[in-house]
């Protein structure tokens, strides 16, 4: 057996497409949750090999997904540049705040790759258990997310502390970045080198940009990783996912050299399909709502999606994270309708 998604990257269609969830190890899992709790802090869970392995896996033993992603987080790149992070229960990350270009320079210049040793370590481990037809798909946030969390510290609706830092401070705003284009190229090299076989970049916060700031903090900074990770890896596989970014997408795709893109779940999926899809494999876009509701709306748009996307180079899943109160039953009915579907 071959690893479908690694091969959908490659441009080749799968009759029936190959199927994983982003977030696919997480709270909706009861088997997570326990691990969780054992773990104490989530970064503690994130650093600690045995058990990241343990909840990468737990959702391919589950539902036999075909690919496993790594358990980590975006925000281990500003830890292990010196940054203090850490998550509070039921509300999500907190760092210390980037308010000024003075606190931008106090941002150590170099990561400290002995902090990122046990997520390299966990890449090994899940590979050894993983089955061989299985795509283990490695990670980081993309420059511009990353920093949205840095500078405002903690997640914002609209991003509006880095958008005005950006503003009144470029060029120390575009140290930042570039400190993290290196942190994650050099990250995602490693990731790469303990054994994943492709890389995703989560830009989460891409669509809040208009097209001059996308451009500048999106798109070149992704081009730059994907440029370094081939010096260094040629033939690198890198899926995009530039969420919101819509009709800049295809420009975003020719600039920056990905090999596939994931779309959220508001792209319109005929032109999707015409625009993006002509170019490169895509991945996504089911509604997570969606899939928390059930039923026939669920079925409904699983068709839809299939319907779009099937007869090019597709992998299903969902437009974003799956959320926490999501019934496994739904999960269960969308693999099977998904896999009954050639
Ligand atoms: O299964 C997987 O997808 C792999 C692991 C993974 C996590 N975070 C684990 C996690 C991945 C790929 C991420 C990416 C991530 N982390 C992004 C980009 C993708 C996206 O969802 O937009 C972002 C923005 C983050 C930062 C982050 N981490 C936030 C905002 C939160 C809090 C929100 C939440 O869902 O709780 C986290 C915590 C987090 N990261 C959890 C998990 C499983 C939940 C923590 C817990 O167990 O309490």
């Amino acid at each position: 057996m071959s690893k479908s998604v690694l091969s959908v990257l490659e441009g080749k269609r799968q009759a029936v497409p190959p199927v994983w969830m982003m977030r696919q190890a997480g709270r909706y899992l009861p088997e997570y949750r326990e691990v969780r709790a054992k773990a104490g802090g989530f970064l503690n869970l994130c650093f600690t090999p045995e058990l990241a392995a343990e909840v990468t896996l737990q959702p391919i033993r589950r539902f036999g997904f075909d690919a496993a992603i790594l358990f980590s987080d975006i925000l281990v790149i500003p830890y292990a540049l010196g940054r203090e992070v850490w998550f509070v229960e039921g509300e999500g990350p907190r760092l210390e705040p980037l308010n000024d270009a003075q606190a931008l320079e106090g941002v150590s210049g170099d990561i400290d790759e002995k902090a990122l040793v046990p997520v390299y370590e966990t890449v090994r481990r899940v590979k050894e258990q993983l089955p061989k037809d299985t795509t283990f798909i490695g990670f980081c946030g993309a420059p511009w997310t990353v920093a949205t969390y840095m500078v405002a510290g903690q997640g914002t609706p609209d991003q509006a502390p880095a958008k005005e830092l950006a503003k009144r401070e470029p060029d120390a705003f575009q140290e930042l970045i570039d400190r993290l284009v290196d942190a994650s190229a050099s990250y995602l090299a490693a990731q790469l080198k303990a054994g994943v076989d492709v890389v995703q970049i989560f830009d989460t916060w891409a669509g809040g940009l208009p097209a001059d700031d996308f451009e500048r903090w999106s798109v070149q900074p992704t081009k730059q990783i994907v440029a370094k990770l081939r010096e260094k890896l040629p033939g690198a596989k890198v899926i995009g996912f530039p969420r919101g970014a819509g009709e800049k997408i295809p420009r975003y795709v020719a600039e920056t050299g990905v090999n596939a893109v994931s779309l959220e779940t508001a792209i319109d999926r005929d032109f999707a399909r015409r625009e993006i899809q002509s170019h490169v494999p895509i991945q996504g876009n089911l509604n997570p709502e969606t899939l928390r509701a059930g039923g026939d709306a669920l079925d409904r748009e699983i068709d839809a999606v299939l319907e779009a996307f099937s007869s090019g180079p597709f992998v299903f899943n969902l437009g974003h994270g799956i959320l926490p109160d999501t019934p496994i039953a739904n999960v269960e009915r969308m693999l099977k309708r998904v896999r009954g579907s050639a």
